[in-house]
């Protein structure tokens, strides 16, 4: 939009970004998580705020400080990421790039003790998917967009999941090399049309380029 500077493009656009893991508690002192260090999803962040959006990060356990310009809600579980995603609703993106754990547990109240037997099994309960919940809900964003990381078959089960979750476009990644934690991405965007693949660049390049898509996808 030519009234708008460059900087602008997603001024008056609300952004909701998920990032970093969850932690599901086993104990006070246990938890069970999936790797992810948030660096991904607090560039995407960053990249959106500086193009002029009201940017909402709901952010798992990381060390990493808050993106300037953006409203960051600290969770710790699954069920308090849904909660807060509801709670930040309506938005006009939302790009989901935590890495959820899929599965909880009942937490003790304390601390479970070895005591040389076998330990107990978990018993373990689905997380609900936020990702296709919010493609279901009567507040869907327009622009709905989850991640993937796999290990294999990467784009298979990237198509996959766009089909089976119901969002606009997947950020598929292969994370079966040293990604994760790193400072680097390569990923791809796959959406109803087809899959573009993008060199591997630092993530906050990776941010850049799909803001700028996304800016481009709301005109
Ligand atoms: N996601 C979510 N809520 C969940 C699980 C996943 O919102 N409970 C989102 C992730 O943030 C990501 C996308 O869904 O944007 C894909 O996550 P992924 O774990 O790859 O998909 P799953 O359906 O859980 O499949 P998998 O068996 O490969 O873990
Ligand atoms: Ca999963």
């Amino acid at each position: 939009q030519s009234h708008f500077a460059d900087g602008q493009a997603l001024a008056g656009k609300h952004i909701l970004i998920t990032a970093g893991p969850t932690h599901e508690p086993i104990d006070p002192v246990r938890y069970i998580a999936n790797r992810s260090s948030g660096k991904q999803g607090f560039a995407i962040a960053a990249a959106a705020a500086s193009l002029g959006a009201r940017v909402t990060l709901v952010a798992g356990p990381v060390a990493l400080d808050t993106p300037v310009g953006v409203t960051r809600i600290d969770i710790e579980t699954a069920l308090q990421m849904a909660a807060a995603i509801n709670a930040a609703l309506p938005a006009d993106v939302a790009i989901l790039v935590a890495a959820v754990a899929d599965w909880r547990s009942d937490a003790a109240a304390i601390k479970i003790k070895k005591d040389g037997n076998a330990p107990a099994p978990l018993a373990l309960v689905e997380n609900p998917d936020i990702l296709a919940t919010l493609a279901a809900s009567p507040q869907r964003p327009r622009l709905l967009i989850g991640f993937a990381a796999e290990t294999d078959h990467v784009l298979d089960h990237a198509q996959a999941k766009l089909a089976r979750k119901g969002c606009d476009w997947i950020i598929a990644n292969d994370v079966s090399g040293d990604v994760m934690g790193g400072s680097h991405n390569r990923v791809h965007l796959v959406t109803a049309t087809g899959v573009e693949s993008w060199d591997e660049l630092p993530k906050q390049a990776v941010a850049d380029r799909l803001v700028s898509r996304i800016a481009d996808a709301l005109t």
